[in-house]
């Protein structure tokens, strides 16, 4: 059975009907809906290092997590007119790779989506509390409950950052998780998110004993700084970490849903080292 890139994409929005799909970034952002595809790279961002690799293994089609052209990059300057974004273009272009994203319908998609895959990656307990994530400028709840309280086996939280650095450690950009509070505190309830959808003082107040937050959104002014003053315990890493579990488990999904698919997943995204 031949698999059109049309028939990915009613799949997602099938299962996740609380995705609009006229008001969604799950866009095609290269190729055309009745292309029929047979090998799938998944990433967290379509870089190019990601597209030139997955055009290598022979993929004809790329999904990527995060927003292919979206951003400003400047203010009279259109994302797509970036060298970075016609270079990611060339590539699509000279290799007939069609590219799209699967954002909002992954976040939250059952068991393999962002959310659950980076519980399980992180090895978390029992889901106790969930709630949806306050996007703050917006003045707006998540549709779906992005934030998770679990339940971790009884440990200090140094053992719990050592625990998840370990496990961390298999994506290139990963540069080491930032740790706040005291690392001899005893951690039995972790409150984990979506990417950018972070625990807050609501978890805490929830039963928290540590917050595991991504940079991209917990800003040193609004948010670390508040939080260390109310004495949280706080592990941060990048965005991409928290979300590449997501995509790699994406690329486990792809075969079973679709038989006859293959999928391979890419973290090719440069890599970081912190020097202390
Ligand atoms: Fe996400
Ligand atoms: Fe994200």
């Amino acid at each position: 059975m031949s698999i059109s890139i049309k028939d990915i994409r009613e799949h997602f929005f099938e299962v996740c009907n609380w995705v609009d799909p006229a008001n969604t970034w799950d866009q095609i952002m290269f190729g055309r809906p009745e292309q029929v595809v047979h090998r799938i790279g998944t990433g967290w961002m379509a870089c190019w290092q990601n597209l030139e690799a997955a055009a290598a293994d022979g993929c004809d089609l790329f999904i990527a997590h995060e927003g292919t052209f979206s951003g400003l990059w400047a203010p009279t300057l259109r994302c797509e007119d970036t060298p970075w974004a016609q270079k990611r273009m060339r590539i699509l272009k000279e290799n007939s790779m069609a590219c799209i994203n699967l954002h909002d319908t992954w976040d939250n998609f059952p068991e393999y989506g962002i959310r659950d895959s980076w519980r399980k990656f992180l090895g978390l307990g029992e889901l106790v509390e969930e709630r949806p994530y306050f996007y703050p400028g917006e003045n707006r709840f998540t549709v779906r409950n992005s934030l998770t309280l679990n339940r971790v086996q009884r440990q200090t939280l140094e053992e719990f950052a050592a625990s998840l650095a370990k496990a961390c450690r298999v994506f290139r950009s990963f540069q080491g998780a930032t740790v706040y509070g005291d690392l001899g505190s005893l951690i039995e309830m972790a409150a984990v998110g979506v990417g950018c959808h972070i625990p807050l003082l609501e978890m805490v107040s929830l039963g928290a004993d540590v917050l595991v937050l991504t940079f991209d959104r917990a800003f040193q002014t609004t948010i670390r700084v508040p939080l260390g003053e109310m004495n949280a315990n706080m592990i941060v890493v990048e965005h991409g970490v928290a979300e590449m579990p997501g995509m790699q488990s994406l690329a486990e999904y792809l075969p079973k849903a679709f038989p006859g698919i293959e999928a391979r997943f890419y973290c090719h995204e440069p890599a970081a080292r912190t020097v202390v």
